[in-house]
């Protein structure tokens, strides 16, 4: 069984074996949430990063988390879509971040991951429409991840998304269906 769960705060100083980073293709690093990992992490984690770019809008790359303190061991780099208006094929996209995230904690044997509120911020994405599809991407996704949080780093985002985890909520927007 998978729980979900949202969180506000820093996804720096989650206890997980992996953090999802909502990078860019070069996956060098740069300002939100990925600023926040890399200064974390360390100049290492930008050096990997840069021996297995580019990272294509959807997909999901691992590195090392190096200076992150454990239990993290990984850090998951996935680029969201840019949002243009909904018509080019930004849903999809967005909801291939939490696909294959998922898909790469497998194949690493996390138990626990933490996402970020992937696109929302520089990206654009309208935030209700993005927890929405988080939250659904992860609920049909198959995975042996058995901790899922979802870390808003705003009271906006957390609200959005424990409001998309429905009615199986409890007020600190726990999910335990899965
Ligand atoms: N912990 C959790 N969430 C955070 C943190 C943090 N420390 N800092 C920012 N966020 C949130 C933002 O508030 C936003 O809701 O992460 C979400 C994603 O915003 P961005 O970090 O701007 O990511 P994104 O919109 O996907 O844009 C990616 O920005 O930083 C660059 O290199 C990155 O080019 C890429 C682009």
């Amino acid at each position: 069984m998978t729980s979900i769960e949202v969180v506000l705060g820093d996804i720096a100083r989650q206890q997980v074996d992996a953090i999802v980073t909502a990078a860019n293709e070069s996956l060098l690093g740069g300002g939100g949430v990925d600023g926040a990992i890399h200064r974390a992490a360390g100049p290492r984690l930008a050096q990997a990063g840069a021996a297995i770019a580019p990272c294509d809008p959807g997909d999901a790359k691992f590195t090392p988390a190096f200076d992150l303190n454990p239990p993290v061991r990984y850090v998951i780099h996935t680029v969201g879509p840019v949002w243009e208006g909904g018509g080019y094929g930004e849903a999809d996209i967005l909801a291939s971040c939490y696909r294959r995230s998922l898909q790469v904690a497998d194949e690493l044997q996390a138990r626990t991951v933490a996402f970020p509120a992937i696109a929302t911020g520089v990206y654009g994405y309208p935030p209700d429409d993005a927890a929405s599809i988080a939250v659904n991407t992860i609920r049909s996704t198959p995975t042996a991840v058995r901790g899922i949080l979802l870390v808003a780093f705003d009271e906006e985002n957390r609200d959005l998304l424990a409001a998309a985890l429905g009615d199986d909520t409890g007020a600190q927007g726990k999910d335990r269906r899965r």
